[in-house]
């Protein structure tokens, strides 16, 4: 089987790519990647050389250039997780994120399709979405799979399109697909735009941890490693045409997340309790802020027997482990175009 898997370069696909290659050697891994700012080929060092990986960069929203690479692999199933992720440049640049969340994945299915439009048996397209795509919820209440749409900023609309589009290549192509939908991600190698890796970073370099309003807002939080195992059960046993929620269990205020953070930094950096603290600054919200994310994952766990397998206090002690042993690949993604994002986000 051969398995094209979309933006692998970054937090999770790295993580999705890795357990792939080493889970399944008789697959063949193509890992699809424009290397944005997000992707980084060093998350993948360890496997570069494993003889059923193969690396190809390039643009999902290079309509020719996919064309051929599909006519040339013929790839068997698609893993897509390429995307512009972040909330808070979606805010500025919303139209760079229709053009790849929207449109690169209308170009994926295009050319998946007419590749096998003429038997589909054995392929699947998988679609990798986000919690977000609901909107937000009160105090209380949980996401469904059967919770309705309801997108606040420009990346959970750009996201939300994309999963009507594959459930609509599924409908009137009759082209196999699942989605999963999931929470707040942790974990080595993510960004540091994101809250618990930029928070990290700040506090190692004793600069003011930016909490959005009052800090009451509240997401659910998930090992990445254990959103890698969901993914390879959806992908190997998860039922056509179905969604999928994958979610953490695990709610936290921001503010509450963060002063357990600071604790924890506190210790391992050897510094006074408190110290790190006193560097939390309130700050302006983000427009369009939703207030809470919490994921019922009941149906993966009644029909794919998937539970997180990492407590939060244990994913977030290896998370500041990871980065503080991996001071190196901080500093090379926290220079250049980082510096100038960081200013204009945050001045
Ligand atoms: P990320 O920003 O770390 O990585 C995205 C990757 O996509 C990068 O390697 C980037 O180079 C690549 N990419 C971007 N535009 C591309 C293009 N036009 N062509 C080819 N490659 C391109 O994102 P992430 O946090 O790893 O998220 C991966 C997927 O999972 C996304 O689809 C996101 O919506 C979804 N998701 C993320 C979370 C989370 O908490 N991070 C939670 C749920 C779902
Ligand atoms: O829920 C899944 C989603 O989680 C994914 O689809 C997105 O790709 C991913 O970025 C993430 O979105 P969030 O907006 O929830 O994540 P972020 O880390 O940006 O923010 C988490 C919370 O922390 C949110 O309430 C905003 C707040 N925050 C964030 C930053 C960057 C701050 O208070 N200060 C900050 O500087």
């Amino acid at each position: 089987m051969t398995i094209l898997i979309t933006g692998g370069a970054g937090f999770i696909g790295s993580h999705v790519v890795r357990l792939f290659v080493e889970a399944y050697p008789n697959y063949h891994i193509f890992n699809l990647d424009a290397l944005t700012y997000a992707g980084n080929l060093e998350n993948l060092k360890d496997i570069e050389e494993q003889p059923n990986y193969t690396f190809v960069k390039g643009d999902i929203t290079d309509e020719t250039f996919i064309n051929k690479l599909f006519e040339k692999h013929k790839f068997d199933s698609v893993i897509h997780l390429a995307a512009e992720s972040h909330v808070d440049r979606s805010i500025k640049d919303p139209l760079a994120f229709v053009k790849t969340n929207v449109i690169g994945t209308m170009i994926l299915l295009n050319a998946f399709k007419n590749l096998w439009k003429d038997n589909f048996q054995n392929k699947l397209f998988y679609h990798i979405s986000t919690d977000e795509v609901y909107g937000s919820l009160g105090q209380t209440g949980l996401f469904t799979e059967t919770t309705s749409y309801d997108p606040n900023s420009p990346y959970s609309a750009s996201k939300a399109s994309s999963d009507h589009f594959v459930r609509a290549y599924g409908e009137t192509y009759d082209m196999p697909y699942v989605i999963s939908n999931c929470s707040n991600n942790y974990g080595q190698n993510q960004f540091p735009e994101k809250l618990i890796p930029l928070f990290i970073n700040n506090i190692i370099n004793n600069k003011p941890l930016p909490v959005y309003g009052d800090g009451n807002y509240t997401r659910d939080w998930l090992y990445v490693n254990d959103h890698a195992v969901a993914i390879d059960l959806v992908f190997h046993k998860g039922k056509n045409k179905e969604t999928y929620n994958i979610g953490g269990f695990n709610e936290w205020k921001n503010i509450d997340l963060v002063k357990l953070l600071c604790e924890q930094m506190d210790e391992k950096l050897s510094r006074p309790k408190g110290s790190s603290e006193k560097l939390i600054t309130y700050v302006k919200d983000r427009p369009g802020h939703d207030l809470r994310y919490a994921i019922d994952a009941s149906k993966i766990n009644k029909e794919l027997g998937w539970q997180p397998s990492v407590t939060f206090e244990e994913g977030l002690n290896k998370t500041i482990d990871w980065y503080l042993n991996n001071e190196n690949w901080l500093h090379s993604v926290t220079s250049g175009e980082y510096q100038s994002y960081y200013e204009k986000q945050y001045s």
